[in-house]
């Protein structure tokens, strides 16, 4: 039975106070991160025909795959991801507290901010500056940059959150905070303390970072979303309050260890890579906690996903979350590590998790947004349906392939009677498929952003703007 209902009405009733939002802030993040997620989707598709085509765009230096591949990561990490939660965030809130953002100018600041960080980024990668650690290659100005627009960020929906009517705080504002602290904690570590260390200590605080840009950053943004936008979207109280406490303490204690299972077999103490082991093994706790509650709360409600577009996102999501969170455990036991790490394998659960799962609950949660803050209806429920399918089919066979590919490069690698260069030529066919999956997906990033446009252009005709 659901318990705590008074909480859980905080989520299940549309608007509970008669506040008027400007949302001014939550459009322009939300709609410059959908122009970067097409502008990136279409480096995402050359990076992914250099692979089956490796002389494609010949030798220029800035359309090479070493430039293009850092300006993909981080383009859909800040430019899409963040940038569209952060979006989502600046709705939420407010909507949670029972008050207005507590700075609208501060917002727009931040926005103004966020994308001369994510245009300095793109110049800077594709010129080459690149300090040449994963997830932090940007230079170091470009860093300062992205902390004090972060502060910005922390400060404006900290004050939204001290100035609530609402005693309660529904579970998107602990993850919320959570990720705001977080951020600051991971990003400072993996972008300026690791410039303090050297060898072995710097692989492993990068590989912290790394590991926790997923699990700190985008798993508490995204969370804070799915929590907030599958009651809304099925119109449904959240199943258990206190479930929902267990996953966010849970995985605010779990997830630092877990960074070191990158380097299994490595030159790392043993007692450091068993205690990474251990902690990755103990996510399946948050894991169980978040998906259980939300399976519990569609309980009677599953045919709602027929016509539901941001619920079959949602829920589609949930599914990516257990089956990444599910492979991360696994693959962090010694035995299946020595195949699949450093393999595509590694490639297909990123994008399982960032596109499968954080993706298409930022997707859902602009769904759910657009028509509700440019006051119109959404430009076309047809080709949302068709966004969804593309990218369901085109996910499905990128990550699968990556996996299988994986698995197998991992095995021939443990052979050492095959060389190398084979191990290459024989993940042509892979590659070949995850291109096209690729093409899919793209599809489905030029539906949603042309949807999302052209709810934004009927509603500035309609005079909603
Ligand atoms: C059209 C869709 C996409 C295609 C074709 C694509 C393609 C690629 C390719 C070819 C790589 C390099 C893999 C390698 O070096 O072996 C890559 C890496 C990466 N992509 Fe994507 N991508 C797409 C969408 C996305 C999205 C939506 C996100 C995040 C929101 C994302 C995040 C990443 C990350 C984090 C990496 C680095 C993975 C790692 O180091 O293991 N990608 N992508």
């Amino acid at each position: 039975m659901p318990e705590d209902k008074s909480l859980q009405s905080v989520a299940a009733t549309p608007l509970r106070t008669t506040v008027v939002h400007s949302d001014a802030t939550a459009k322009w993040f939300v709609v410059s991160s959908i122009a970067y997620f097409f502008i990136v989707g279409i480096i995402a598709l050359t990076i992914a025909a250099k692979f089956v085509w490796p002389e494609l765009l010949g030798t220029v230096s800035y359309l090479t795959y070493g430039r293009l591949r850092p300006l993909h990561v981080n383009g859909m990490l800040f430019g899409w991801l963040l940038a569209c939660d952060m979006g989502l965030t600046y709705y939420l809130v407010p909507r949670l507290c029972g008050v207005k953002l507590y700075s609208e100018k501060l917002g727009l600041a931040t926005a103004i901010l966020w994308n001369i960080i994510i245009l300095s980024a793109v110049v800077s990668l594709l010129a080459g500056w690149n300090k040449g650690w994963e997830y932090a290659e940007l230079p170091v100005w470009v860093g300062v940059m992205v902390v004090i627009a972060w502060v910005m960020f922390g400060i404006n929906i900290f004050a939204t959150i001290g100035m609530r009517k609402y005693q309660q705080m529904y579970v998107s504002l602990w993850y919320v905070m959570g990720s705001i602290l977080w951020t600051a904690f991971v990003y400072l570590t993996g972008n300026f303390a690791v410039e303090f260390t050297t060898g072995v200590n710097q692989a492993n605080l990068n590989w912290m970072y790394i590991h926790n840009a997923v699990g700190l950053i985008f798993t508490p943004i995204g969370l804070a979303a799915a929590y907030y936008f599958i009651p809304k979207a099925s119109n449904t109280p959240l199943y258990s309050h206190k479930l929902s406490m267990i996953g966010f303490w849970s995985l605010a204690f779990v997830y630092v260890w877990t960074g070191a299972h990158h380097m299994l077999h490595g030159p790392i103490s043993q007692w450091l890579q068993t205690i990474a082991i251990t902690f990755s093994l103990m996510l399946l706790i948050p894991v169980w906690a978040v998906v259980y509650n939300f399976f519990a709360t569609m309980k009677g409600q599953w045919q709602q996903l027929r016509e539901n577009v941001p619920l079959k996102f949602l829920m589609s999501g949930v599914v990516f979350y257990l089956l990444t969170c599910f492979q991360g455990p696994m693959h962090s036991l010694r035995s299946v590590n020595a195949i699949v790490s450093k393999t595509d394998w590694i490639p297909g659960h990123a994008h399982m998790a960032l596109l499968g799962c954080f993706s298409f609950f930022a997707i859902a949660g602009t769904y759910y947004i657009v028509p509700r803050i440019f006051k119109t209806k959404l430009h076309s429920e047809a080709l949302a349906n068709w966004n969804f399918w593309l990218m369901m089919i085109g996910g499905l066979g990128f990550f699968v392939t990556l996996w299988l590919g994986g698995f197998w490069q991992g095995w021939q690698w443990n052979n050492p009677a095959i060389p190398f260069i084979d191990t290459v030529k024989a993940l042509k066919p892979i590659w070949t498929v995850r291109f096209f999956s690729g093409v899919l997906i793209f599809c489905g990033i030029v539906a949603f952003a042309y949807n999302i446009m052209a709810t934004a252009v009927n509603a500035n005709l309609e005079g909603g703007l």
